[in-house]
């Protein structure tokens, strides 16, 4: 059985200040125990994020790393950072990353294998733009993201894959429960098939304007393992609300 999973992508939001608060809702939620927890907070709050957390049950993760070892990088984030500030997972492959800073299958793939390399758990995103699923490609754009990222991996220890179509990213615009459980069967099918991978085993996130209020639908369908949550997660009561729905 998977345990559900639900994670919040804070993006390049925050202060010092207002991380601050968000992280002091977060700390006086009363959370089940069935339920993984984790934040991924900008790279500048990392430190502040894992000391208010310690013991909270809430893991710490990055939304991004580069691909190679410290050194001559200059404005780069290390994995290996990441696991001396106290992270225990990485976004791979946001939507974000992939439009803006045109992350590639290849480079995908490296950072990967450096994030399990360290111990860390990946959380490989995948999704298709509002024109993919318009011209039925949807699922072809998906699986070639995970073969892209999967294929010839030596470990996949500790992987995620978090669905999010980008047409739901920050639109309000959710997928419904039957769109969203159709692509996480079609990716769970997909997954038996890349060596390395337990299929069954992999927990299965959703990603695109998760509400409370939607919370209950998504996570009732048999392949969705929870949620990784971008807007709703800047707010610690709808965020426990949310968690509350995947207990
Ligand atoms: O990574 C999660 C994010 O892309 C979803 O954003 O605001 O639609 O929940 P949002």
């Amino acid at each position: 059985m998977r345990r559900p999973l639900v994670a919040g992508n804070w993006k390049m939001n925050g202060s010092i200040a207002s991380v601050d608060s968000l992280l002091s809702g977060l700390s006086q939620l009363k959370m089940a125990k069935t339920v993984d927890l984790a934040v991924c907070p900008s790279f500048v709050f990392l430190q502040q994020a894992t000391a208010a957390l310690t013991g909270s049950g809430i893991k710490v993760g990055a939304q991004d790393c580069s691909p190679v070892s410290d050194g001559a990088y200059t404005g780069d984030i290390s994995a290996s950072m990441l696991v001396d500030q106290g992270c225990a997972l990485v976004l791979i492959g946001h939507s974000e990353r992939r439009e803006y800073h045109q992350e590639g299958d290849a480079l995908l793939a490296e950072k990967l294998a450096t994030v399990v390399t360290l111990g860390l758990a990946p959380v490989l995103c995948v999704g298709e733009t509002r024109e993919q699923r318009e011209a039925g490609d949807a699922e072809q754009v998906v699986g070639e993201q995970l073969r892209g990222a999967l294929m010839n991996q030596s470990s996949l220890e500790g992987l995620v894959i978090a669905y999010e179509p980008v047409w739901a990213i920050g639109t309000g615009l959710t997928a419904t429960p039957e769109q969203a459980q159709a692509m996480h069967a079609y990716i769970r099918n997909e997954l038996a098939s890349i060596e390395g991978v337990s299929a069954n085993e992999t927990r299965l996130l959703y990603g695109g304007s998760v509400k409370a209020a939607n919370a209950v639908e998504l996570f009732a369908q048999p392949d969705i393992d929870g949620a990784l949550v971008g807007g709703a997660a800047l707010d610690a009561v709808e965020f426990g609300k949310i968690i509350d729905a995947a207990a």
